[in-house]
């Protein structure tokens, strides 16, 4: 399990706590040319102590609200269990452009007071990941605790809960986190009990505290994921009844400069259930 044990301290109430008094978002929204990979934050958001993000001040500097509300968001970052530490700052828009103003437009993290959830759906490599993670990164800086995990760990982590007959008591523990992240929803098939865990998750966050969700699969393919067409589509109903749906476009970022176009699965014909 990526995410952490849940170890912070939260209220008993059925809200999602805010730790700390983070009013403002460090992070800025850098309209412009990506910045040189080079410049990027290092890897391992588990390195708390080398942990550098752009926006927020060095330790010992700023006011002391300001290394209060920086130490809390460093907390919580370290907490999330992202993969990595990716700021919005750091992502190359060249092929995302499309996708710029909605990411641009959730960045003042009110999505994430009105419990709106995000879906980020794409080929492999252009992107998902990485924005979801910064998304996680913003509302971390506004106080929210945060828990980034990929589906397969997040359906391991539901099912020790309820095999351990304590599923209610870690689905209200779940609600008090203002963000669950949820990467590559449909990158392995779930067992039909899986899917009515997964089910289980999303529903209790409905209307309450808001999910991200990636996936290179569009909605019409989780049926299949989720092996129940109907568990599918009462979770997307959810889902989607209140959420920026983003599709991502193009080819891996992660084949740039290598002489490859595509990869053999690349879907391209992914679209916004909006449309
Ligand atoms: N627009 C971008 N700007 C900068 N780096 C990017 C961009 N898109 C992808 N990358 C980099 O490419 C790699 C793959 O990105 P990421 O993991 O976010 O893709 P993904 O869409 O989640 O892929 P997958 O579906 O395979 O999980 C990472 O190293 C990421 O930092
Ligand atoms: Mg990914």
């Amino acid at each position: 399990m990526t995410g952490p044990s849940g170890s912070e301290a939260g209220s008993d109430g059925d809200h999602p706590d805010r730790d700390g008094q983070a009013a403002h978002l460090p992070c800025r929204v850098v309209e412009g040319a990506a910045h040189p990979r080079s410049r990027r934050p290092a890897r391992g958001a588990g390195e708390g102590g080398g942990l550098v993000l752009r926006g927020l001040p060095r330790r010992g500097a700023g006011t002391r609200s300001e290394r209060r509300n920086a130490s809390g968001a460093r907390l919580r970052i370290r907490a999330a269990g992202f993969p990595a530490v990716k700021t919005i700052e750091d992502f190359d828009w060249d092929q995302q452009s499309a996708a710029r103003h909605q990411v641009a437009s959730l960045a003042s993290g009110a999505f994430l007071l009105e419990s709106r959830n995000v879906v980020l759906l794409g080929p492999p490599g252009t992107g998902k990941t990485d924005l979801a993670t910064a998304l996680g990164v913003i509302a971390a800086h506004q106080g929210h605790r945060v828990l980034f995990a990929t589906a397969t760990e997040w359906v391991t982590r539901l099912s020790d809960a309820h095999r351990q007959g304590r599923l209610p008591q870690e689905l209200a523990r779940l609600r008090r986190y203002g963000l669950i992240i949820v990467d590559e929803v449909g990158y392995l098939p779930f067992e039909q009990d899986s899917a009515n865990l997964f089910f289980q998750l999303v529903s209790s966050r409905y209307e309450h505290a808001s999910l991200v969700l990636t996936s290179n699969l569009p909605f019409s393919g989780w049926g299949t994921v989720f092996g129940d067409q109907v568990v599918a589509a009462a979770m997307i109903d959810r889902i989607v009844d209140h959420a920026d749906v983003i599709t991502l476009k193009g080819a891996s970022y992660r084949l740039r400069g290598r002489g490859i176009d595509s990869l053999p699965s690349t879907r391209t014909d992914i679209t916004d259930p909006a449309d």
